[in-house]
């Protein structure tokens, strides 16, 4: 477990310039025992004023560090929009965009090439929780990274997104969420001890004001990567409030 806890804002594809306006408001009276992150759409970046009190993230970035791939954005691109953090593997790229382990192995080599800190997120569907399958599925997202670079994993973040807890108001229990992040802790572990001990694992998927607090009580919880609630900038504010040491 981590001291600081990080909360993530991922806006998907929401947000505008007044809700930029309004979050960057919220946040001026945030302390500094806790670290905040935003990755509103790319378009939105360059908007946010630089501030002590958030970071920046894309959500998403191309394999290719440049050239002739209409459409993308790469790495270079998104620091100088000022963004410093990237969301990799989300379950929404994984489902809807067929990214592969592959293809998210190929885009964190690249953020963290750039200098940016990738946002790797993991976690099983409805049915592969069912089936009992939900460690052997983390184990392979984890060990598909850890096995074409096993330095990445050090400078990451890890986001454990139960695919049946995001947008659907049901979030994993506090305790459903530590068991799976003990594991990942553990399986950190099995590659590198010290990394295991330093990388913080964001639990994401239905996080709001009312659920955030015990969800923060766990050992193995070092913050939160909130979706729906973010873009309400009062209850986010609380989410972050609630993270503080
Ligand atoms: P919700 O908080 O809306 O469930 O979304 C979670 C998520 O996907 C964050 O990346």
């Amino acid at each position: 477990m981590t001291a600081k806890k990080l909360i993530a804002a991922n806006w998907k594809m929401n947000g505008s310039l007044a809700l930029v306006e309004a979050v960057t408001q919220q946040l001026t009276s945030l302390s500094s025992s806790v670290d905040v992150l935003i990755c509103p759409p790319a378009t939105l970046l360059a908007h946010f004023p630089v501030s002590q009190h958030y970071s920046l993230g894309a959500q998403n970035l191309s394999e290719h560090s440049g050239g002739a791939y209409t459409g993308e954005l790469s790495a270079a691109l998104v620091i100088e929009a000022g963004a410093s953090y990237v969301l990799v593997g989300h379950s929404e790229r994984r489902q809807y965009f067929a990214e592969t382990d592959e293809l998210v192995c190929l885009k964190m080599q690249q953020a963290v090439s750039a200098g940016l800190t990738p946002v790797l997120c993991i976690g099983e569907t409805l049915t592969e929780r069912q089936q009992e399958n939900t460690e052997q599925v983390i184990a392979k997202q984890l060990a598909a990274v850890y096995a074409s670079h096993p330095e990445l994993l050090a400078k990451s973040v890890i986001a454990y997104e139960p695919v049946w807890a995001i947008g659907t108001g049901e979030s994993a229990t506090p305790e459903q969420a530590q068991t799976t992040h003990a594991f990942i802790r553990r399986q950190l572990a099995q590659f590198d001890s010290a990394v295991a001990a330093k990388v913080r694992i964001l639990y994401g998927g239905s996080v709001n004001a009312a659920n955030c607090q015990a969800l923060f009580t766990q050992a193995d919880i070092d913050g939160a990567l909130v979706g729906g609630a973010s873009l309400k900038p009062a209850e986010f504010m609380q989410i972050c409030q609630s993270a503080k040491e």
